[in-house]
């Protein structure tokens, strides 16, 4: 049966009104996620951030829905080593060893964030002296055999290299290292290196293309920069599909996006790598300030972004960027805010932990999903 897009919605908003009146708080949810997620082969995660790691609320929600996470923050270099040689384990290795506690799987996010105001600082100022290309190659060495080496087998997944495409052209970005040994090469080092040094994870290339027309030279980049890395052997495993949708983006059936959409993943699956939803919310920011229109504008795009993406079996993995709204990187992302000043509500629960109609939608899809092997 072919739902309308127009009707899902009406649907999904009388949803919202009932759903908001009961305010359900995740322990009287009927299943969890991860047990929805586990029946199909699926992961379910969240992204937490240093913050929220010390509520033990929010950590029993997401022990309760997740069997995966990842450090919102913690993880990455500029938190890794915020001065050179000065390292700042703690606070990744306390997540990682709470999410052993619990049973779940642990992604590494991420070993190098190819725009530079992403790096280190002192990295973005190092002298590479005489032997410049030599010199990048030890420093991105260094770091990568640094951190596998630390965390070891703790590590499922890592997000080795994150955001390489520059979304405006499809041309690789450049930065110290790039501009010292070449994008693809640096890009290449960086996945054997991770190979050599976390030999049992999964290695993914991460970024944030969608299916819409703003997109196409986004996934024209990625898919250029994979087919060069498939041909050139880097052992890559895997898309990361970062999915940080907005409620503009329209993947409903027979829309142009969901083709896009499609033709992009038979692509990245033709080359024999997996796919996972890494950093899965939804912006709001062009929704009305009503709440429950608004909560169910975005389940229902939620749905069908979700229907498309995991309709394709290699995609084992589903990961929300924050799992109650005032925990999402959104509230304060200054480069799209909502206009009202009302807060986004981009996650499956509320302020208060009570699940939304976005929630409903999640486990829906993954209810809609076919079994992976
Ligand atoms: C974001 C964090 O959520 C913020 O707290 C931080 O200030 C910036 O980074 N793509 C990614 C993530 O790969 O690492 C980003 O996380 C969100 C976009």
């Amino acid at each position: 049966m072919k739902i309308s897009r127009r009707s899902f919605l009406a649907a999904m908003a009388a949803g919202a009104a009932s759903t908001h009146a009961t305010a359900l708080l995740a322990a009287d949810l009927p299943e969890s996620l991860k047990v929805l997620g586990k029946r199909k082969g699926l992961n379910v995660g969240n992204a937490i951030g240093g913050r929220y790691f010390s509520d033990p609320a929010y950590k029993a929600l997401m022990a309760r829905e997740c069997n995966m996470l990842v450090a919102e923050n913690e993880g990455k270099w500029q938190a890794l080593e915020p001065r050179q040689g000065q390292y700042n384990f703690g606070p990744a290795d306390a997540m990682y060893a709470w999410a052993r506690e619990q049973g779940m799987l642990v992604r590494g996010h991420n070993l190098v964030w190819q725009e530079a105001k992403w790096l280190p600082k002192w990295v973005n100022e190092f002298d590479f002296g005489a032997q410049p290309s030599k010199a990048a190659e030890a420093l991105l060495r260094k770091h990568i055999v640094t951190v596998c080496s630390h965390f070891g087998d703790a590590i499922h997944s890592y997000d080795v290299v994150n955001e390489a495409v520059d979304p405006k052209t499809g041309g690789l970005r450049a930065n110290v290292f790039t501009e010292r040994m070449g994008a693809l090469e640096q890009i290449d080092l960086s996945f054997r290196l991770a190979k050599e040094h976390a030999p049992k994870a999964q290695l993914v290339y991460n970024d944030y293309m969608r299916g819409d027309e703003g997109s196409a030279k986004h996934r024209e980049g990625v898919l250029k920069l994979l087919h060069d890395l498939k041909s050139r052997g880097t052992p890559v495993h895997a898309l990361g599909l970062q999915s940080h949708i907005g409620s503009w983006d329209d993947v409903s059936n027979g829309s142009k996006g969901q083709r896009e959409w499609r033709k992009f993943l038979d692509e990245v699956t033709g080359m024999g790598l997996d796919l996972l939803i890494t950093e899965f919310d939804v912006n709001d920011r062009k929704l009305p300030a009503d709440v429950a229109t608004r909560d169910a504008g975005v389940a229902a795009l939620a749905k069908d972004y979700l229907d498309v993406t995991l309709s394709y079996k290699q995609c084992k993995d589903f990961l929300l960027w924050g799992m109650a709204d005032h925990t999402s990187w959104l509230q304060e992302w200054k480069e799209a805010p909502r206009t009202d000043g009302q807060k986004m509500r981009p996650t499956p629960f509320d302020d208060q932990l009570r699940a939304k109609p976005l929630r409903d939608a999640i486990a829906a899809a993954i209810k809609a999903a076919p079994v992976r092997s």
